[in-house]
């Protein structure tokens, strides 16, 4: 079993939010004392690339003299990880900023920072308007946060969000504190330049830049080493993956996964987020080549209208992104789809709604996060779009998109009785600690008897029962 101080916990809101990620965990090889006040304890919102910054960060102060807390109620430096994509995002971290101050009032020298998006986003006003906030650091300046520290137990306050062209952290082996020592993320591009109209990432986290695949592959096999059996390749568009290698190598996405998988046939691969507009045929036939690269596709549709898929400045069409969806079952027919999906986007008419409804009975999804509109400063939205979908007709669109994927996602998971998989065990299940729960190839979670199994082998796997969510198994044999 893991051991306690590499727990994270994972809550998914999907009614109006993507996913908050509250995570704790300690480094302690370094010897600490109060006196020293070097206690850093994290916590990260947002998405899987917030987690994997996290770990980078940790990684820069454990190299200096920091110590990576567990408690929070020993923690000398509160650090909040932050997302902004949606407003209710930012209101959370506000909300959690208050309750930090009966903290403070305990502790006086404990300082908070406040770290990622939503720091980008908004800079030395996020300290003017939250006084209990020492110091601000934007995604590409992590590096400065050990200097940083130092200052500020001198009660200074500081901001450092200039974002990087070139800064991919490539050199750093981030300090895994992941939920169960068997599968990680791996970053290999920052930022994104697509613009989409109503999203705040490209002005977050800055132009697109890939990492070096040789770093890349040598994480990943350093992670095989330490008994890892999963790895998740991360990036906003990671089909927009492109290295340079002088004149004339280019390594491109389908390369580096092929790469990824090579490290080991005991190292499954998966990878998030892909844009539409950049899914190739390539890819795909990589993705059919290797046995461990995972049969999984997240693939963000946003809108089923054609019309709102303009205005939204994605750069495809309901038939483009169908004819992806073609090519995805022909490659790779046992390929599970997943998708995001935005409801009420300005001007969004019923017709419009009911063309995303259309898309979703089309697709059948295996699992969607479904998301209500909300209007960004700074977006293309905000300076020339009208959010006049009304609150409630957007919330009665969400729930009505989250009705039919509850039933789709039910019927596809139906269909999985009788089936056998391959299944990586990750950990005990909540239920009952005489249960083991995994993934098959297709993101599934399946629960199971435990037997004399272990989290970190393969078993298979056949299906019983299922629910919307979770598929309900025995197991008929190791791997
Ligand atoms: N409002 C609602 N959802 C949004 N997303 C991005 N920006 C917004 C917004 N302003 C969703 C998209 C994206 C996912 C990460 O968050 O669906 O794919
Ligand atoms: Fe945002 Fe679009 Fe970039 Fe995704 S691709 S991060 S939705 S701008």
């Amino acid at each position: 079993m893991m051991p306690v101080y590499q727990k994270a916990f994972i809550y998914i809101f999907v009614e109006i939010e993507y996913f908050f990620v509250f995570l704790q965990f300690i480094q302690s090889s370094k010897v600490s004392t109060n006196t020293l006040k070097n206690k850093v304890y994290i916590e990260t919102y947002g998405c899987q690339m917030n987690l994997a910054d996290s770990e980078i960060v940790a990684s820069l102060l454990a190299k200096d003299s920091y110590t990576i807390e567990k408690d929070i109620n020993q923690a000398d430096f509160i650090l909040i990880n932050t997302c902004a994509i949606r407003d209710n995002a930012e209101q959370r971290i506000r909300k959690r900023l208050r309750e930090l101050k009966a903290l403070q009032r305990g502790r006086q020298w404990l300082k908070i920072g406040i770290l990622g998006c939503m720091a980008e986003r908004l800079k030395t006003q996020l300290m003017e308007e939250e006084d209990n906030v020492s110091f601000i650091v934007g995604p590409d300046a992590y590096r400065q946060l050990p200097q940083m520290l130092d200052h500020i137990k001198d009660d200074e306050k500081m901001a450092e969000t200039l974002l990087s062209e070139t800064e991919t952290y490539d050199d750093i082996e981030p300090v895994r504190y992941d939920t169960n020592g068997i599968t990680a993320y791996i970053s290999i591009m920052r930022g994104c330049q697509n613009y989409c109209a109503y999203c705040v990432v490209p002005y977050t986290r800055g132009r697109e830049r890939s990492r070096d695949p040789k770093t890349i592959v040598a994480e990943a096999s350093n992670l095989v080493a330490k008994g890892y059996r999963e790895v998740t390749l991360l990036g906003q568009n990671v089909n927009s993956y492109r290295w340079k290698n002088g004149e004339s190598e280019i390594v491109g996405f389908p390369q580096l996964m092929a790469m990824v998988a090579e490290v080991s046939p005991l190292l499954r691969v998966r990878f998030a987020t892909s844009h539409p507009k950049d899914l190739s045929d390539e890819l795909l036939q990589v993705m059919a080549k290797y046995d461990n690269i995972c049969k999984c596709i997240h693939l963000p549709v946003q809108s089923g209208s054609t019309r709102m898929l303009k205005l939204m400045n994605r750069h495809y069409t309901p038939e483009w992104y169908l004819d992806r969806i073609g090519a995805i079952r022909r490659y790779l027919p046992t390929c599970s789809i997943t998708t995001d999906v935005i409801a009420g986007f300005c001007t969004e008419t019923e017709e419009d709604h009911q063309a995303t409804l259309d898309m979703f009975r089309k697709v059948r999804y295996d699992y969607a996060y479904m998301f209500k509109f909300s209007m960004r400063p700074n977006t293309y939205a905000a300076k020339h779009l009208q959010d006049d979908v009304p609150d409630e007709v957007k919330t009665r669109r969400l729930e009505e998109i989250i009705a039919l994927q509850g039933q789709i996602a039910l019927e596809n998971n139906q269909k999985e009785i009788g089936n056998t998989y391959e299944v990586l065990i990750e950990g005990v299940s909540h239920r009952s600690d005489q249960q083991l729960f995994g993934r098959n190839s297709q993101n599934k979670v399946i629960v199971f008897e435990r037997g004399d199994l272990q989290p970190g082998q393969y078993a298979k796997v056949k299906v019983l029962r299922c629910t919307s969510a979770t598929l309900i198994g025995e197991v008929v044999g190791n791997k």
